[in-house]
């Protein structure tokens, strides 16, 4: 099982067989494991390394002085995601063990913010956040940004589309930089079928993983402390694996990792296919792991549906009906526990009451 490596160098060459080259990894990469290996990326790894400082550092604060950053109103998009809140759909309902912080790295388009306000709102920063936690998420969210937008552009060549096909459904979308340390568990719960991060796959349209790092018992960065944790995928059925296969998604040194999310997939109507994911934990108690991702997004405006090229009955079948990405991602967000079930009843029309009132007399129009 080997998960093809992608050279963003390829993709942006002037030399059309270096650009095919670069075409064929991600063709089969997305299209066979959901996943490609990015080399060249352009994500400074020393800059990395001081942000994972600065948010140890952040999370290590006592839950009351975080508290003020953990904006239930705002659905959590931007700021601190305390423990035991995401859930993933297929997990049971079993929280995370894990706890995050998210910010724009662009600012968001007022009418776009206007339109949905829980999801495109204003970064959320502490006043006295630790040094670099800041400008190392925001810079780290723009290189991972313009990585993903080569890739994007080398997957619409991969798939015979005009080549700014994807990049141009992600103009002003709202794109989000995640922070996340995942929790140490207690030796009652190791080896218990607990896992880091349930299964899943991603609802936006590509994520960038750009690598993690563990921290032993004393908070100090370490070698991960067995084989057993970290990140896997679940690659497609086939006739003898109806399951899948679950895949080690632990990138060559130096490369980063790019997922394709479900946007992706609706819009290729299934071509490329949304990586079913999980992080498991160590066998040992006591350890944390640091990880970031950055999440793009088409705009809240885009129809989620396959492209014309892609609109066969069964993609069709299998992706109807049609819906907006800004709605589907309010119903994502209710599905795993960060906005409230309101927010599902509060769209499209919502003047009954209204309607009511004039029945009554009590209102003049
Ligand atoms: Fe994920």
């Amino acid at each position: 099982m080997n998960i093809p490596t992608v050279d963003l160098t390829d993709l942006s060459s002037k030399d059309p067989a270096r650009v095919e080259r670069g075409a064929a990894a991600i063709r089969e990469a997305f299209g066979v494991f959901g996943l490609v290996y990015v080399k060249n990326h352009g994500v400074d790894a020393q800059a990395l390394e001081r942000f994972y400082d600065a948010f140890r550092t952040f999370v290590s604060w006592p839950a009351e002085a975080k508290r003020p950053y953990g904006r239930a109103d705002i659905w959590y998009q931007r700021g601190w995601t305390p423990p035991n809140t995401e859930v993933a759909v297929a997990g049971n309902g079993q929280p995370d063990f894990k706890e995050c912080y998210f910010a724009a790295p662009y600012p968001s388009d007022e009418s776009s913010a206007l339109e949905f306000p829980q999801i495109y709102p204003e970064n959320v920063w502490p006043p006295d956040a630790p040094p670099f936690f800041q400008e190392g998420l925001l810079s780290l969210g723009r290189s991972l940004h313009e990585a993903g937008l080569g890739l994007l552009r080398g997957a619409a060549v991969a798939l015979g589309l005009p080549e700014t096909s994807f990049a141009d459904l992600c103009q002003r979308g709202p794109h989000v930089t995640r922070a996340l340390q995942y929790l140490p568990l207690t030796s009652s719960q190791v080896n218990t079928g607990i896992v880091w991060g349930e299964e899943h796959t991603d609802f936006n349209l590509l994520t960038l993983l750009p690598g993690g790092r563990f921290l032993d018992p004393q908070e100090q960065p370490a070698r991960s402390p067995d084989d057993k944790s970290g990140l896997y995928l679940r690659t497609r059925p086939t006739p003898e694996d109806p399951k899948g296969r679950m895949v080690r998604g632990t990138a060559p040194a130096g490369c980063i990792v790019a997922q394709v999310g479900q946007q992706l997939e609706i819009l290729t109507g299934g071509t490329f296919l949304a990586t079913p994911h999980v992080i498991t934990a160590p066998g040992v108690p006591g350890w944390q792991r640091q990880s970031a991702a950055h999440f793009m997004h088409v705009h809240t405006n885009t129809v989620l549906f396959p492209l014309s090229k892609f609109r066969t009955p069964d993609a069709v079948r299998n992706y109807a009906p049609p819906v907006l990405a800004g709605t589907y991602d309010i119903k994502t967000l209710v599905d795993i526990g960060l906005a409230p079930s309101s927010a599902l009843d509060q769209l499209g029309y919502r003047h009954y009451d209204r309607l009511n009132q004039m029945r009554a007399g009590g209102t003049k129009s």
